[in-house]
């Protein structure tokens, strides 16, 4: 979800307003999702670099987060969503904490998509906690300590780089890179992005598939 800044800044609004309609494009994309073949969503909301922005920016991303949570669980309940609030909770305040149990308890029998907020996110951090967890130290064991690997990343705003999100997860996640500002994203786009993926050859280190049928009948 980059971009919201610039997209305030291009109107002439403060950045918040950019971060005000980024909800609207996580709604989109949140209702999108299921119909584009889409199980689980991880939308990157704050990292836990975020922190080093001005304090009145941060006060007020903490403010939209637990106003978001609150405001989107019954649609996210009508929907089948379940909710899952992934990164520190240890940084922040009592009230998000709180909406983020509530939110979490009441979606927790969604079926259709399972969406994860990242707050206070960071992969590297959350690798460290894994290891600190687990009891062997397996591909295996990771995976379950940190989640399902990662299919395909959208990363809208025109950056091209991974900014510490499930770095693990991502060993071979396909990437999309979209000029497109967070808020104007739209359910096209997002269908796109799928297309895009749909399209990519994904051979997890094998050799393309069209070189290998000859080798194949070769040794057969
Ligand atoms: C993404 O938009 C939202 C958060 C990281 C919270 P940005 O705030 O990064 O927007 P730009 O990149 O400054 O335009
Ligand atoms: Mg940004």
């Amino acid at each position: 979800m980059d971009g919201n800044g610039r997209w305030a800044v291009a109107r002439g609004l403060p950045r918040i307003e950019g971060h005000r309609a980024g909800i609207d494009a996580a709604r989109r994309v949140v209702e999108a999702a299921p119909d584009c073949g889409i199980s689980t969503l991880t939308l990157f909301a704050f990292s836990s670099d975020n922190w080093r922005r001005p304090a009145e920016e941060v006060a007020s991303l903490m403010r939209l987060l637990e106003w978001y949570l609150e405001h989107e669980t019954g649609r996210a309940m009508a929907n089948g969503v379940r909710l899952e609030v992934i990164g520190r909770r240890d940084r922040l305040d009592a009230a998000l904490c709180r909406a983020i149990l509530d939110a979490e308890r009441a979606t927790a029998g969604g079926e259709r998509l399972h969406l994860r907020l990242a707050i206070d996110y960071s992969a590297r951090d959350a690798i460290l906690a894994a290891a600190r967890g687990v009891a062997e130290w397996s591909r295996e064991a990771f995976e379950r300590a940190l989640g399902p690997a990662v299919d395909l990343v959208i990363r809208t705003g025109g950056e091209r780089r991974l900014s510490d999100f499930l770095l693990w997860e991502c060993a071979y996640a396909e990437l999309v890179f979209s000029r497109t500002m967070w808020p104007d994203f739209s359910a096209a786009d997002l269908a796109g992005a799928v297309r895009e993926f749909h399209s990519r050859e994904r051979r997890f280190g094998e050799i393309p598939h069209v070189a290998a049928a000859p080798h194949q009948a070769w040794l057969d």
